[in-house]
């Protein structure tokens, strides 16, 4: 069985590029990390990808029209043939011509339960802030397929975890983010292998 060629996009520290990388390294994981692409020249999620021999590759967004970008990020894909695309805490929005070509193709992770705190400018602390902003007794992570609608894609997986009376953005953030890394690397596993009409090599 040859496995599901994954890209992974992302902006920062990469740890649920990490987990990704992790749970990849199962035989009978159906899917594997063959690049990762950054817009940030000093996202710590490169080095991850290079320290695991995956090729890094960093695109600058500034000076591009989201188009130009999003054309460019297509190429690198094309050249690695990939066939599923992971976004991992990336923090551009793509251009329609891409979301057409990826359609069906492309998750996300959101560190909330969706549809609730998604959307444009909820992203980061900002989510963390408002579900503790409107009293929510539970929050978790969920994971996407990537539409054009920001954060509106079917929902492939959710987890949730309790807001404590004492949490801060921070404190949720980071039992999030463990609740996050767990849930990836399940939802990649379970989008790609109830999707396999989509990989006629599986
Ligand atoms: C995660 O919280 C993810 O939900 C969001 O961006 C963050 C990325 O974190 N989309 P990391 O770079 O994977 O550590």
């Amino acid at each position: 069985m040859r496995k599901v060629r994954t890209g992974v996009l992302l902006s920062g520290s990469g740890s649920n590029l990490q987990a990704l990388i992790d749970a990849c390294r199962a035989p009978e994981f159906p899917a594997e990390i063959s690049c990762v692409i950054s817009n940030k020249e000093t996202a710590y999620g490169l080095t991850r990808a290079e320290q695991a021999g995956i090729p890094a590759v960093f695109v600058s967004h500034k000076g591009k029209s989201r188009e130009e970008f999003a054309a460019e990020i297509d190429d690198i894909l094309t050249r690695y043939t990939i066939d599923m695309v992971c976004l991992a805490g990336f923090m551009r929005i793509l251009s329609a011509d891409f979301f057409t070509k990826w359609d069906n193709r492309m998750l996300n992770i959101h560190p909330a339960l969706l549809p609730k705190f998604g959307g444009e400018g909820m992203y980061g602390h900002h989510v963390h802030e408002a579900v503790i902003a409107a009293g929510e007794t539970e929050s978790g992570a969920s994971v996407h397929v990537v539409t054009a609608g920001c954060d509106e894609g079917p929902v492939v997986l959710q987890e949730k975890c309790p807001v404590l009376p004492e949490d801060t953005p921070d404190t949720l953030a980071a039992r999030v983010l463990t609740i996050e890394h767990q849930l990836y690397p399940r939802a990649l596993q379970e989008y790609v292998l109830r999707n396999s009409f989509l990989w006629k090599f599986i």
